[in-house]
């Protein structure tokens, strides 16, 4: 693997899922292979899962690991080319990632969508310039429009929890007061397509997704109807993405917030979520402490899928 993106990149799900459990049972079985190599990790938005757990990971494997926090210390990043830098910007990123690349093995990126310009965020210009200017290796640590880390962390997590060959997996949309991305539920919408899960995408009216995301997925606008019989319930905020409204808060609606009468019309179902998460936004205090919730295992499983990732990318230095 030369760089990860998207679900395309890491190949076969059934081999990533087996290879994840394998890491799971001994996550120091490769020490050695990252010996001397370096893992850079730069953030351009804050992490707490992603920071911590794709450390972890690269250490888990024997490497080197230097975290670089863009917007704490680093001189303030140009990103447009043909720009006057006559501001506040002292440095522009196509100097800024080749010499980045100097100094690494191999380097993570986390990078959010603007919000601001559709175009400009569904075109990845970021984590893009460091595939092609660092030289390295780069993996996303959520870019614009995707999070696969999240995702593969996800679907390692079904895998493990699932008791039918093929589970009904519903993701729903949920209110929240600030305007978020679309990576997480574009992303999710991605890897699970990818599997033969029956797979229901529930969210209001404007709220709909990139279609290439959406793919086949069922899309059902009653929220209790998508839930019946749900095998695991995904919850998840994201802003508008269709024009005029994207990146806009269309609704705040608490009638969505996942809560226990919700859960009631399910098979029993799993409560899931990326985290951070907000309490009585998205989900009642309930359910995200029932015994159903499995929250905590999804964000332990960023370490696996990380170490895959990272795994796959020394072997093909
Ligand atoms: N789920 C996730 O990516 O968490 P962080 O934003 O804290 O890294």
């Amino acid at each position: 693997m030369k760089n990860f993106t998207n679900v395309h990149d890491i190949g076969p799900l059934d081999a990533a899922v087996r290879e994840a459990l394998e890491i799971k049972k001994d996550r120091f079985a490769f020490t050695g292979l990252g010996r001397n190599k370096t893992l850079l990790m730069i953030f351009f938005n804050s992490s707490l899962r992603t920071r911590l757990s794709t450390q972890k990971a690269a250490m888990n494997l024997g490497m080197n690991v230097i975290v670089l926090d863009v917007n704490q210390g680093a001189w303030k990043l140009e990103t447009e080319r043909g720009v006057i830098m006559d501001g506040d910007k002292a440095e522009h990123l196509l100097e800024a990632i080749p010499v980045m690349g100097c100094y690494a093995d191999i380097i993570g990126v986390r990078s959010f969508a603007g919000l601001r310009d559709k175009a400009e965020d569904y075109e990845e210009r970021v984590i893009s310039q460091f595939i092609k200017y660092s030289g390295r290796p780069v993996f996303s640590m959520e870019a614009a429009t995707r999070h696969p880390l999240q995702s593969f962390a996800d679907l390692i997590t079904i895998e493990e929890f699932k008791t039918k060959e093929r589970p009904k997996v519903v993701m729903t949309w949920a209110p929240h007061p600030k305007a978020l991305p679309q990576a997480v539920p574009n992303s999710f919408a991605e890897w699970m397509n990818a599997t033969d899960y029956e797979f229901v995408i529930t969210h209001p009216e404007g709220y709909e997704l990139d279609p290439a995301f959406v793919g086949g997925a069922k899309v059902e606008y009653d929220q209790k109807k998508a839930l019946e019989g749900a095998d695991f319930v995904y919850a998840k905020n994201w802003s508008a993405f269709a024009d005029p409204n994207y990146g806009k808060v269309l609704s705040t609606d608490r009638a969505w917030t996942v809560d226990a009468e919700k859960m009631a019309l399910t098979d029993n179902a799993f409560f899931m979520h990326c985290l951070p998460v907000r309490r009585n936004m998205i989900v009642t205090d309930d359910v995200i402490e029932s015994e159903r919730s499995i929250v905590i295992p999804e964000a332990a499983n960023r370490e696996i899928s990380a170490q895959v990732v990272i795994k796959r990318l020394l072997e093909s230095l």
